[in-house]
């Protein structure tokens, strides 16, 4: 059993990644941080919690992070997300929003001292996936140093080579160089999944068959990758969209259907033409300390049958209402 910790930024892709964290065999997710990104903080914390109560899951907490990265403001991503961050082809949100109730507390004192309950009650170390910026993981990390004996880390981010939001960037990672940059020198333990890898990972039209819609929920999942698909295709040209966020909590879960190769890997801050992006040292020709797990290729097989598990794991739990 992994304990995980998901930080993201719901849109479509992390909401698949909820759905799985939630629902794998393997997996008891214990908390959300929500940050700013693919829409501002207010909408990705209200899509978590709508995503969360939508698959059974609306005990798990959710505590709202940064609404800016480190240095800048963050530029959302509306056209592949929509107005919400998580509408369906109609421009509506896909999941009934629930009332904003924001627990009492400072957020980074409710996630520390979350976690702090975790590790005294298992002893064991917390997968942290980060499927968003880096800004709360860094800030976490920078407040309370004492955290990283006690933590792995796991991200959706970086590219070895084309970026997606930037030539060379990748949009979580271009997001906040700064934030990624405190994260890849902490000394965690770190992966990252890059956009190598998630681009292999499509939902195409045999995937959304497989969902099918014999369900409200099933007609709701396939709605969400249908209007993923119509954003993705209108603005990078895909036929069918990449499921990013979902395979970086495949990795926590069963890194062994991922080849994967650890390696130097520095965020480059300074110049205009390539900031945000990951610069992995893949041959290791420069004389820097290896500090992230880099994973190289996925068994895509294996992940879709998890994923549509998962989506029938949250159907089923659904329907018994
Ligand atoms: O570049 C893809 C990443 O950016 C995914 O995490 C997606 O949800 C967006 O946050
Ligand atoms: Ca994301």
């Amino acid at each position: 059993m992994k304990h995980i910790w998901l930080d993201c930024d719901p849109g479509h892709d992390d909401a698949m990644a909820l759905i799985l964290a939630c629902h794998h065999p393997e997996s008891r997710l214990i908390g959300v941080t929500t940050v700013a990104g693919n829409q501002s903080v207010e909408k990705t914390t209200r899509n978590a919690r709508a995503v969360l109560a939508a698959i059974g899951c609306g005990q798990i907490p959710v505590f709202k992070g940064q609404s800016s990265a480190i240095l800048k403001a963050m530029p959302f991503c509306a056209e592949i997300h929509g107005e919400s961050g998580l509408d369906g082809r109609d421009g509506k949100p896909l999941f009934p929003l629930l009332a904003d109730e924001e627990p009492d507390g400072f957020w980074l004192l409710n996630w520390k001292e979350t976690l702090d309950k975790v590790w005294k009650e298992t002893g064991e170390k917390v997968d942290l996936v980060a499927i968003g910026s880096l800004t709360n993981v860094a800030l976490l990390l920078t407040l309370f140093p004492e955290v990283k004996s006690r933590i792995r880390i796991t991200i959706m981010g970086g590219a070895m080579g084309i970026g997606n939001t930037g030539p060379v960037a990748e949009f979580n990672i271009e997001n906040d160089p700064e934030a990624a940059h405190v994260v890849f020198e902490s000394g965690v333990e770190l992966a990252m999944v890059p956009l190598e890898v998630t681009h292999t990972a499509l939902a195409t039209p045999e995937i959304l068959a497989a969902i099918g819609d014999s369900s409200p929920f099933r007609r709701k999942i396939q709605e969400m990758l249908l209007f993923f698909r119509d954003t993705y295709r209108d603005v990078f040209g895909f036929d069918d969209p990449p499921l990013h966020d979902p395979l970086a909590v495949l990795f926590v879960l069963h890194p062994d259907w991922f080849q994967s190769r650890k390696m130097r890997v520095d965020i480059e801050r300074a110049s205009e033409l390539s900031r945000g992006q990951t610069v992995c040292d893949v041959h290791g020709r420069s004389s820097r300390l290896a500090n992230c797990n880099v994973a190289l290729s996925v068994d895509v097989d294996r992940f879709w049958k998890s994923m549509l598990d998962a989506v029938a794991k949250a159907d089923g739990v659904i329907q018994e209402k």
